[in-house]
């Protein structure tokens, strides 16, 4: 069997009395992306800057490619490109500058770095603009940039910390697209994110984070098909004048979750088991059902079912 790219050990990592990592264990082949999903607070940057060898864990092992990233270090940091979530970097240079000081950093020798700066700029579409500071960059070109610089020593792993927050709907699928172009030349991803769609169509696997713990983790497929079914989405419309009332009554039963409101239509969550029933309340108190629809749940859904959390 061949090592997995990355794989954590019964990670735990505290902070005086708050446990921001609980025991997690995880792990992903080479070549496939993973989307680490988790409300704000759940420990995503806090397990990442483990990986990345910038936090040591109180107990556990993380590995890459077999070697571990607590014993060995200096080996692992070849391996990874880190792009965090947040650019604490030098910005009084040009983006040319900027990616020349980091390659050099990152031990890019200078004969073969005007090549690689050409490359990651052509990936990361900032071709023709090297001349252009740094500092008055948008959220957009700076996500770029420091996606770059990520790739500047082109590691097989790009551990990538909420690389799409701040950024406009165009933005954002500029940056899937870089993304899935990385995948596609085989490099192993492991990007985070509190939101669902932006990585759900490519990540291979998904792991839910909430309160330092593991919540779910899994392929996506597996992961729909586990949750999928077992609960239904249950869509229903009836007359106006019998609204209030049917909403009342939905809500009463344990069986029922979650009843709300979209697009006038009264919307509830239950088990596959339970829809009959659902429909039965309403008939049993003379209620005219005028459309009743189930559905499976989307992973947006499965995610706030299992975590307590709000996603933001
Ligand atoms: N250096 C630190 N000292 C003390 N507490 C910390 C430190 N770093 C993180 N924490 C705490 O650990 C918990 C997990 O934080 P972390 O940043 O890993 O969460 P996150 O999932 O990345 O959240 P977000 O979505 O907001 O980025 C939080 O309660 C946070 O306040
Ligand atoms: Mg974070």
């Amino acid at each position: 069997m061949t090592t997995p790219a990355v794989e954590f050990f019964n990670v735990t990592k505290t902070f005086d009395d708050l446990v921001a990592v609980n025991d997690v264990s995880l792990s992903l082949p080479r070549g496939k992306t993973l989307g680490l999903i988790g409300p704000n607070g759940a420990g995503k940057t806090t397990l990442l800057r483990i990986l990345v060898t910038l936090a040591r864990p109180d107990c556990g092992d993380v590995r890459i490619n077999g070697h571990s990233a607590i014993r060995d270090p200096l080996m692992v940091r070849q391996m990874l490109g880190f792009m965090p979530a947040e650019f604490g970097s030098p910005r009084n240079l040009n983006i040319g500058e900027y990616l020349d000081y980091f390659g050099c950093l990152h031990g890019v020798s200078s004969k073969e770095r005007p090549k690689r700066i050409r490359e990651v700029c052509e990936l990361t579409d900032l071709t023709g603009r090297e001349q252009v500071m740094v500092k008055g960059l948008s959220t957009g070109n700076r996500q770029r940039l420091l996606l770059a610089k990520t790739l500047l020593h082109d590691p097989d792993l790009l551990v990538l910390d909420e690389p799409a927050s701040g950024l406009d709907p165009r933005a954002r699928t500029e940056l899937r697209e870089i993304v899935r172009t990385l995948a596609s030349m085989g490099k192993t991803i492991i990007i985070s994110s509190h939101i669902l769609p932006d990585i759900e169509d490519f990540s291979d696997r998904i792991s839910i984070m909430e309160a330092g713990r593991l919540v779910i983790d899994g392929g996506l497929n597996e992961l729909r098909e586990t949750h999928a079914s077992t609960t239904r989405v249950v869509r229903i419309r009836v007359p106006e004048a019998d609204w209030d009332r049917a909403k009342k009554l939905l809500g009463e039963p344990a069986e029922i979750e979650s009843v709300r409101e979209r697009d006038h239509f009264i919307e509830l969550s239950t088990n596959a088991e339970n829809v009959n029933f659902t429909l039965g309340i309403l008939l049993e108190h003379d209620i005219r059902v005028l459309q009743f629809a189930e559905d499976e749940p989307s992973l947006e859904e499965i995610f706030m079912r299992t975590t307590a959390g709000k996603v933001t």
